[in-house]
């Protein structure tokens, strides 16, 4: 049965009574080979179109890739395609799950705009030989969900947050939820420069998140406040231009950020995070930054 969670008073757990989940070890990156901007389909590409430096991509992307890396991460990396830009931000076109019996599964995204949906095969493609269970939405029931964009694990717990409101909707979590057999907590987004869930939400362990609070509505906030212990907020400037709640912690610890975020980054030494600055400014170019470079899964 689906359990979508649109309301504080509807939550009536705390995160150390949900199932336990592994935390993923691989990570997938797509080559930055075909990367640009090409059409505006988010309010950060308006002004960008053709101005890609393809040079300085290609550097940013590899520093991020050595990265993960060096984190002691299985990094694998697949083609990028001639005609998909976007492919690069491979965080969209999947959602993978781990279950209780470690069967690995993936549902794979609805994306919202036409210019994004032939990415999704390819990365399909990936999984199969990973082998992996693929499962699919509905796509008479949802018009749209994107991945890893959307839908972020709790840190090592079998919950789901869900945001929807610009290339997701709100359907796409009642079928997923009933799929994988998990709560989701829905979190409607409010302002279109924060359209996917990544540029607002960060999970940075089982405790703690980082957000921007302003992309979401007093409901949201009262469910993330209810959930987690500590609560940084991002400010207007790093959080829109230069995507620091866009952030990753991959391990519960060290956090991947875009370089110059320096009020976040103070705040996450302080609470006892080691903080790795990268560029990603080639990206942001285009909406996307740290986190949604890369897909986490087992
Ligand atoms: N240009 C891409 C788009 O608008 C950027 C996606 C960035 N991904 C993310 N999860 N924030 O679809």
């Amino acid at each position: 049965m689906a359990n979508v969670i649109t309301s504080a008073k509807d939550i009536n757990f705390t995160i150390s009574d949900l199932p336990t989940m592994p935390a993923p070890s691989r990570v997938l990156m797509v080559k930055p080979t075909y990367f640009d901007v090409e059409y505006v389909i988010n309010p950060h590409m308006e002004g960008h179109v053709g101005g890609v430096d393809k040079m300085q991509a290609k550097n940013e992307w590899e520093h991020l890739r050595d990265g993960y890396k060096e984190l002691g991460f299985n990094v694998h990396v697949l083609e990028g395609q001639k005609g998909l830009p976007d492919m690069v931000f491979c965080a969209n076109q999947s959602l993978p799950y781990i279950d209780e019996n470690g069967v690995r599964k993936v549902i794979m995204s609805i994306m919202h705009s036409d210019q994004r949906k032939n990415e999704v095969s390819h990365i399909e493609k990936f999984y199969e030989e990973l082998g992996y269970k693929i499962m699919y939405l509905n796509s008479d029931k949802v018009d749209d969900f994107e991945g890893m964009g959307d839908g972020l694990w709790h840190f090592k717990r079998r919950l789901l947050w869900g945001g929807y409101g610009y290339p997701s909707s709100l359907k796409a979590y009642e079928q997923i939820s009933e799929k994988l057999d998990v709560p989701v907590i829905t979190l409607e987004l409010k302002s279109e420069s924060f359209y996917h869930l990544d540029t607002c939400l960060s999970i940075l362990n089982e405790k703690t998140a980082l957000i921007y609070a302003d992309a979401f509505t007093d409901e949201g906030l009262e469910m993330i406040h209810k959930l987690f212990d500590t609560v940084i907020e991002a400010t207007s400037y790093e959080a829109e231009k230069l995507f620091a709640v866009n952030a990753g912690c991959p391990d519960g610890k060290n956090v991947f950020i875009q370089q110059g975020c320096t009020d976040v980054t103070q705040k996450l030494r302080d609470a006892k995070f080691s903080v790795h600055e990268f560029s990603t400014y080639e990206f942001i170019k285009s909406g996307g930054s740290v986190f949604c470079m890369k897909m986490m899964l087992w």
